[in-house]
């Protein structure tokens, strides 16, 4: 995307996809001009000529490390599950191998199981850390002021990817016996946090759908992000770490030095 009505499309796809009606999205369209302006990657799907998904990310050359990555800033898709997202992304890859870019990062919401799903299993991501509160509260329609935890991840995009790199790609993979709960849904949908045992191989469940939780009772919602943060932050910073995700919403850990 390269033209002021195509990023004015882009900014419209912003406002249905989050749900703002006045105000300004999250990446506005002379943001989205610079960012495509600057050599970064800015795409739209298109289906039956309407604007369906878009995908808006940097090119970095970072002034300290002088590694030269794509920052993912946006992905968004009008119809969720019906693989725009997946597609964005596997042009984004072609995009960036041409250009002999071979990595990316970004972040995402941990508390958002479709999103979990779609990075760590679908696209084959590796976790670089739990950050609290990333961008500050975030006031829009899907986030509604919750604090604005992300997963830092990077995605290799010059070794195999996809399902074939994580091993453990979904329901079928998970036994529950072989994972002890560290977080798990009590009866009321409340977030229980369990003791941690010496045990290698644990799983921390999330809502399926924390969007809803947070419409229906941000006091909730609040408690499993306070619940995700304090799980997963112990097990990254002791050395372990993010091997997989279910889609019935679990997030399986290892231990520092447990062969996955
Ligand atoms: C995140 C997003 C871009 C993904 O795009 P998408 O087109 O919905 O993704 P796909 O259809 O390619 O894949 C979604 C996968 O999640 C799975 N999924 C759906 N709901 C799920 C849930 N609650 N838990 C786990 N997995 C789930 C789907 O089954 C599908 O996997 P499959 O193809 O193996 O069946 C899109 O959902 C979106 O725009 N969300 C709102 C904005 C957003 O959160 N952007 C990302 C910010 S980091």
């Amino acid at each position: 995307m390269t033209t002021p009505a195509e990023f004015e499309a882009a900014d419209r796809l912003q406002r249905r996809v989050w749900g703002i009606d006045t105000g300004s999205t999250p990446v506005p369209g002379e943001v989205l001009n610079a960012v495509s302006h600057s050599g970064g990657y800015v795409a739209g799907a298109l289906a039956d000529g309407h604007l369906v998904g878009i995908s808006a990310s940097l090119v970095a050359l970072h002034a300290d490390t002088r590694e030269v990555f794509l920052w993912g800033h946006m992905l968004a898709a009008e119809h969720r599950d019906a693989g725009i997202g997946h597609a964005l992304m596997l042009g984004l890859r072609t995009w960036c191998l041409e250009r002999r870019i071979t990595s990316a990062r970004w972040t995402f919401d941990p508390l958002v199981s479709r999103n979990a799903y779609f990075y760590l299993v679908k696209l084959g991501v590796d976790v670089l850390a739990y950050v609290p509160d990333f961008y500050g509260p975030l006031d829009d329609g899907v986030n509604l002021a919750d604090e604005s935890d992300r997963l830092l991840v990077t995605w290799p995009m010059d070794s195999c990817h996809d399902r074939e790199r994580t091993g453990y790609a979904g329901n079928t993979a998970y036994d529950p016996g072989e994972w002890r709960p560290l977080l798990s849904i009590d009866e009321r949908g409340r977030p229980k946090v369990h003791p941690r045992g010496g045990d290698n191989r644990m799983a921390c469940a999330v809502p399926l759908d924390i969007e809803a939780v947070r419409r229906q009772d941000p006091v909730l919602a609040r408690s499993w992000r306070r619940a995700l943060r304090e799980c997963l932050s112990e097990v990254l910073d002791g050395g372990g770490r993010i091997v997989g995700f279910t889609r019935c919403g679990q997030y399986l850990l290892t231990a520092r030095g447990t062969l996955a």
